[in-house]
């Protein structure tokens, strides 16, 4: 299972400190199968990616701009400059981003280049309240998923988030029924091998107990909970609990 840790827009210098406990964690047995996957903000990937020397924590950026060129694009760095720094995930196509602005064809641009600069992406999928309100949450996601990944052959390296808008933030997730036939819906829009699904939105360390029983899910991306050592531990304990 995948956890993967969404710091967005929080974290400087000396939240490098509050790593230790993570790093203590990810060498004893009690990960088990566990893989973490730190998405700090790009200011402290270089030094999360000094601070996980030694261990096998990976580390992922949490958006890329879409060329694959040095370029006059001021505030942005591409695919090419995160994995110079160390990251080998981008999270792409977050509904934060989304609402910025970002449309899926920008968001296929975006994966094609972080696939071009051999990072893994994770592609961030989910319909809003208004319209899962409308019972659009299949067609949604069928749009994102078809024009996100346009063109895309090879899609080993592509692991997809499902995070309903609803769920980021609130404390409110699906319901495990409902979760588990969006996970069947998503795997089904692949032939052959789909990719890896991961679930994101509010989890954190009580609400792991029902996520986990969720079938054929890879892991889970973890925004708010995240932040805190102790709470990511303990929804990677309990996973496995
Ligand atoms: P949350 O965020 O866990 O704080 O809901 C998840 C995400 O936005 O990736």
């Amino acid at each position: 299972m995948y956890f993967v840790a969404n710091w967005k827009m929080f974290g400087n210098l000396k939240s490098i400190n509050t790593l230790d406990k993570v790093i203590k964690f990810s060498k004893s047995k009690e990960i088990k199968k566990g893989r973490l996957i730190y998405c700090p903000p790009n200011t402290l990937i270089g030094s999360f990616y000094k601070k996980f020397q030694n261990c096998l924590i990976d580390i992922g950026a949490q958006n890329c701009h879409e060329s694959d060129h040095y370029g006059s694009h001021t505030g942005f760095v591409n695919s090419k400059m995160l994995k110079s720094v160390g990251a080998n995930y981008v999270i792409l196509g977050h509904s934060e981003n989304r609402k910025k602005g970002e449309n899926d064809k920008l968001i296929n641009l975006k994966i094609k280049s972080a696939i071009n600069a051999k990072l893994k992406v994770i592609f961030c999928i989910g319909e809003t309240l208004s319209e899962k309100k409308k019972s659009k949450t299949k067609s949604i996601l069928s749009k994102q998923i078809n024009v996100g990944l346009n063109k895309i052959k090879k899609k080993s390296n592509i692991f997809i988030a499902y995070e309903p808008v609803w769920s980021i933030g609130t404390g409110k997730i699906p319901k495990n029924k409902d979760l588990e036939k969006i996970v069947q819906f998503i795997k089904s829009k692949f032939k052959g091998k789909s990719p890896k699904i991961l679930y994101g939105g509010s989890v954190n360390p009580q609400n792991i107990n029902d996520l986990k029983k969720i079938n054929n899910l890879d892991g889970f991306l973890i925004g708010g909970a995240s932040q805190n050592a102790k709470k990511f531990i303990d929804i990677v304990k309990k996973t496995y609990s």
